[in-house]
């Protein structure tokens, strides 16, 4: 599930140029019976599978204990749930900042609460929908933090203009064209040919601040983005 998100564009160049290492760890290479069971059915009953605290702990406190023999800091374990903090790019920030994470990915349909309780540190969802696992989850964040590492984006990708990005003080991104000039009858704004950069800057503020109003009047006012 995660080579081929890993294995591409910015996250594959940050891991080849050694910005980030990401280690993969598989659930049931921590499970002692001989079906390597990792779930099982809900006490009191009810739908879907709930996943086992003892395999969950053992990898973390595996990974934990690797942290500490090679005299890294403790990783931050996250737990990837739709009962988590939603990830914006306040929390992608903060994530980015931190030394090392471990990303558990449960199912959607639960993991036993005790082992939540003695390892996780924090829940995090990717919004207010239901996916069936948290890998998909984890391979949102993971592609969130990389691209706030210094170095990790290239010369053509973009970041201070991205929404979200500081330079749009949590305002969306306006409209962006490329060749040719006209295309299907229609026409690249005149300010972008004009080469007038104060012009340009004003353009690009109102754009922004036009689509931000129409589509997510809830960012308005959102100071927390501003550097
Ligand atoms: N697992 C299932 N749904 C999820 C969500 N929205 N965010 C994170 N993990 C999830």
């Amino acid at each position: 599930m995660f080579e081929g998100p890993f294995g591409a564009s910015i996250v594959s160049r940050a891991i080849r140029d050694e910005l980030v290492e990401i280690t993969i760890h598989q659930l049931r290479d921590y499970t002692k019976d001989r079906h390597r069971t990792v779930d099982d059915t809900p006490y009191g009953g009810g739908a879907g599978m709930v996943m086992k605290p003892a395999p969950l702990a053992d990898a973390v406190q595996d990974l934990k204990k690797d942290a500490s023999d090679s005299g890294q800091l403790q990783p931050h374990v996250i737990l990837l749930s739709p009962q988590g903090r939603r990830l914006d790019q306040n929390i992608a920030k903060e994530l980015a900042s931190r030394d090392s994470l471990i990303l558990v990915c449960g199912r959607y349909e639960g993991v036993d609460e005790r082992f939540i309780e003695a390892l996780v540190d924090e829940e995090v969802s990717i919004g207010d929908y239901v996916i069936s696992g948290g890998e998909p989850a984890a391979i949102v964040l993971v592609d969130a933090i990389t691209r706030l590492i210094p170095g990790a984006l290239g010369s053509v990708d973009s970041a201070p203009s991205d929404s979200f990005a500081s330079g749009l003080r949590g305002k969306l991104q306006g409209p962006v064209y490329t060749r040719p000039v006209e295309w299907d009858g229609r026409e690249v704004p005149e300010v972008l040919l004009s080469g007038d950069h104060a012009r340009l800057e004003k353009w690009r503020n109102e754009q922004s601040d036009a689509r931000t109003r129409e589509r997510r009047p809830d960012l308005l006012g959102n100071e927390d983005h501003k550097e």
